[in-house]
């Protein structure tokens, strides 16, 4: 944390992601202030609110539908201010093509193999053309001096570190895709795939969470660019910039804020009894997170079916509490997965419960982090089901959540987590029978290679924590500021 603050003398730090860090909702008590369920927000918001800057942002909530009350600069957080919110306000049609049409039905199944095809629109690419455009505006507005550094987040901005590029040319751009990037193959389908490399080769230094990831991107700059790509040194350059390309997997923070209000593991777990309606003896497991196709919620669902038709000596001794946030519900892809996820839900239970009795709890709602910890210190385990996911920080918070040093994770090797997370229980989300041994194998885990594998998982997360992953973008970045102004003095 003092490091990050140390690194960033004399300079601004403006961040651009689409999804602002303070929702404003309106409700029958006034304007609430909501937190997203979101990776991004989650990793991003504590290094502002160490480092101050300004976060730029799209205004999503429904009380700024209404213009009179929105507000286009605020200071946040609200209760002890310590950067600047800046919003943009896209019109419908704006957010129709850009985000939910070309970032989220085109490149969201373009990076994630969920086995989910991509929808490309010519329609949809103008208009995220043009938010990149508005976003790069607002970069050059809120400027205070012509070489900041700005941090661009994700798959909405693609576009926009080279349009920074072209109006502020000394900008430290360090861009970050928090998606996986797919093989050069499978990028080549997108139809705008030179324009989108070309515009991601604006930044100086673009950032992934893995090294696989990584290799990716180098591989289809040097196939289908006009670029010197060296490996060894991971940077690519074209039309005579040089951009790194470098692994960098976020984390979150250490410890985490919603850990200080929490209760004892022992009242959680009575807390969520209560309002589960169970018994101290049944057995608890969570799955928490975005309700998204890429999360192996179905899958999940299923290994549970297996365990209790293989294991019935659980039927109403075990629980799985599934919290799904609703999300991008506009879209088929979304809403047919609920509607699949309820189905299964119901027949499982009808299976397997009993009248006074339902083993899967399905709660489609927003959950605030106070309850999502709640949870995580309830649980006996928590699963990460991923088809395929970047980094996947709900595992992270699970660890973190575990300061009494039980519980056991249940974690997707196709999610970036496991490259890190090796003592937590790694499955193949396709293999539900494989899925289904491991509950089986957490519900018998005894309480001290619990504690074993979550002090090992612990120590690494406090360690790696999200102000090192902040830290060492900086730290490369000011080296190259460095060489830079070197390079201009000589
Ligand atoms: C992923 C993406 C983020 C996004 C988040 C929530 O973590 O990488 O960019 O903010 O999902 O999705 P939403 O569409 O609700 O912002």
């Amino acid at each position: 944390h003092r490091l990050l603050v140390e690194r960033l003398p004399d300079s601004q730090v403006m961040v651009v992601s689409n999804r602002e860090p303070y929702i404003h909702n309106r409700s029958s008590e006034g304007i609430v202030l909501q937190n997203p369920a979101s990776g991004l927000v989650a990793a991003l918001e504590p290094i502002m609110r160490a480092c101050g800057g300004v976060w730029i942002a799209h205004g999503s909530g429904s009380a700024d539908r209404d213009t009179v009350d929105r507000h286009d600069r605020l200071q946040v957080p609200p209760v002890d201010p310590a950067y600047t919110l800046r919003r943009v306000w896209l019109s419908e049609e704006e957010q129709t093509g850009y985000y939910y049409g070309l970032a989220n039905e085109g490149l969201w199944p373009l990076c994630h193999i969920a086995f989910v095809r991509p929808t490309f629109r010519e329609a949809d690419w103008l208009q995220y053309c043009k938010v990149n455009e508005r976003f790069a505006e607002t970069v050059v507005q809120e400027a205070t001096r012509d070489d900041p550094i700005v941090l661009v987040q994700d798959y909405h901005f693609a576009l926009l570190p080279r349009m920074i590029r072209d109006r502020l040319p000394k900008a430290t751009i360090i861009t970050f895709w928090h998606i996986p990037w797919p093989n050069a193959e499978t990028f080549s389908i997108c139809p705008w795939r030179n324009a989108i490399i070309e515009g991601l080769l604006g930044s100086t230094i673009l950032g992934f969470h893995t090294q696989l990831h990584c290799n990716n991107f180098l591989e289809a700059a040097d196939r289908f660019m006009e670029s010197r790509v060296d490996r060894e040194h991971m940077s690519v350059t074209y039309r005579g910039h040089e951009v790194l390309v470098r692994p960098y997997p976020i984390s979150i923070e250490w410890p985490p804020a919603a850990l200080a209000n929490q209760a004892p593991v022992a009242s959680c777990r009575a807390s969520v009894q209560r309002q589960f309606g169970l018994s101290s003896d049944v057995r608890i497991a969570v799955g928490i997170e975005r309700f998204d196709y890429t999360k192996g919620i179905l899958d999940r669902l299923k290994a549970v079916d297996d365990l209790l038709t293989r294991h019935p000596e659980w039927s109403g001794r075990f629980v799985f509490i599934q919290a799904a946030a609703p999300t991008r519900s506009k879209l088929g892809a979304y809403s047919a997965l609920q509607e699949e996820a309820e189905t299964l839900v119901n027949w499982i239970n009808a299976k397997h419960g009993t009248r006074d009795f339902a083993p899967i709890r399905l709660v489609i709602r927003h959950h605030e982090p106070d309850e999502v910890f709640e949870l995580f210190r309830a649980a006996d385990m928590c699963v990460v089901s991923s088809l395929h996911d970047g980094m996947n920080l709900v595992a992270k918070e699970f660890v973190a959540a575990r300061d009494d040093e039980q519980g056991v994770l249940i974690l997707s090797t196709f999610a970036g987590a496991s490259r890190e997370l090796s003592e937590a229980l790694l499955v193949n989300p396709y293999d539900t029978h494989g899925m289904a041994d491991a509950l089986q194998t957490a519900l018998q885990m005894p309480s001290p290679e619990q504690r074993n594998r979550m002090r090992l998982m612990r120590e690494l997360i406090r360690e790696r924590n999200v102000y090192r992953w902040a830290a060492q973008m900086l730290l490369d970045a000011s080296h190259i500021r460095q060489r830079q102004r070197i390079g201009s003095a000589e």
